[in-house]
């Protein structure tokens, strides 16, 4: 087994803050070991608490809507949340439950080394951007060493209020030339040419 798998079961049974109390089942992230990129949500709703399994829902819809038109398999990306356990009414994860949930985010990001994060809640972007506004930054892609991140709407936001769904489906539109930027450069570092530049201009 895995050591993301082993992480997974621990997981499942984790005591470490009071969302255990509530939940039906932990829901620790779902998608390939190796994946290059990584989305991070808020936490697990109702069917997410239910199936176990990380947006499943109406914003999971979504998603999966956004996905398609940019021919974006689900299957290659790790999909996981800031906090494991489904807040009690979907309320806003606490900052003592992020800090307890936080270890195991850090151990899936350290074994899964995506290449991209694209962060879809703002619990999850506080942790790059902390003293930004996602009005701001949302689908603009930034380098953290050799990790770009890229924030993001959260699609349940476009749920709630329709004019953001366009915005959303504008910055994922910007996804695919992202990721072909990123693989130049990663081609560029590995021919190592001298006097090619080593950073493109929308990081
Ligand atoms: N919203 C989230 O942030 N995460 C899920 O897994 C589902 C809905
Ligand atoms: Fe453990 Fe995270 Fe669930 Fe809290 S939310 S019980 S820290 S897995």
């Amino acid at each position: 087994m895995s050591e993301l798998s082993q992480l997974g079961d621990q997981v499942r049974v984790c005591q470490r803050c009071d969302l255990a109390k509530g939940r039906t089942q932990a829901v620790p992230g779902d998608g390939p070991d190796n994946a290059e990129i990584m989305m991070i949500g808020e936490g697990p709703g109702f069917h997410e608490d239910r199936q176990g399994k990380p947006f499943v829902g109406a914003a999971g819809q979504l998603l999966d809507e956004l996905l398609k038109d940019i021919d974006l398999s689900r299957e290659k990306i790790f999909i996981t949340n800031v906090v494991k356990c489904r807040p009690p009414q979907n309320r806003d994860p606490q900052p003592d439950e992020i800090e307890a949930c936080k270890p195991y985010l850090d151990r899936q990001i350290e074994l899964i080394k995506p290449k991209i994060i694209i962060t879809i809640s703002r619990f999850a972007m506080a942790r790059w951007f902390p003293d930004k506004k996602i009005g701001e930054i949302h689908g603009k892609p930034k380098k953290f060493g050799d990790l770009v991140v890229l924030p993001m709407y959260h699609p349940a936001a476009a749920l709630h209020q329709g004019s953001l769904k366009p915005v959303l489906k504008e910055d994922f539109g910007k996804i695919p030339q992202i990721l072909k930027d990123m693989a130049s450069i990663q081609e560029e570092k590995e021919q190592k040419k001298p006097d090619s530049p080593q950073q493109l201009s929308m990081f």
